[in-house]
């Protein structure tokens, strides 16, 4: 486990980056924490870290949002407004998931049985104006993962 404080978004952003470094290979990431404690600002540090230039839209409605990034599939979930984690079904959920792709998804705990296991779970929090970040690894990718994160 590793905790980490980040003082205001652009350090989010920034930890987003150093994420996106350790998951380019593919990798399951759950972000955890309330409304507003900067979930889709992480993911978008991540996305856009990975070669995305424009916007990331928070992919509140439609459940997820595909980006191909160089030959990298990134599926970035946000499971908040699911009602039954047997929607996901409905929208393919099988096939986003390979040992290939990154996917990072917000509101894990809404998706049930259906979503895959987390190589990392990042749980944010607010502190002061700023913001707490625990990372905890529980896949043996993940352990290494965040091996690699500390060199960074
Ligand atoms: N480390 C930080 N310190 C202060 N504000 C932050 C930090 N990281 C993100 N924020 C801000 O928190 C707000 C909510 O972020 P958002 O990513 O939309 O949250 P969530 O997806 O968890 O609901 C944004 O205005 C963002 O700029
Ligand atoms: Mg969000």
């Amino acid at each position: 486990m590793k905790t980490l404080s980040l003082a205001d978004e652009a350090q989010t952003l920034q930890l987003g980056q150093r994420l996106a470094a350790v998951l380019a290979r593919g990798g399951v990431l759950y972000l955890q924490g309330d409304l507003g404690a900067g979930k889709t600002t992480l993911s978008r540090g991540i996305i856009q870290s990975l070669g995305h230039s424009g916007a990331v839209k928070s992919p509140t409605y439609t459940l997820v949002e595909p980006y191909e990034l160089s030959g990298l599939r990134v599926f970035h979930f946000d499971l908040y407004r699911l009602a039954d984690p047997e929607e996901l079904e409905f929208i393919g959920i099988r096939d986003y998931f390979d040992p290939d792709t990154v996917c990072i998804i917000e509101w894990p705990d809404r998706g049930g049985d259906l979503i895959p296991a987390p190589d990392l779970v990042l749980t944010l929090e607010k502190l002061g104006k700023g913001r707490s970040a625990t990372l905890e690894a529980p896949s043996q990718a993940g352990q290494t993962m965040l091996g690699e994160l500390t060199n960074i």
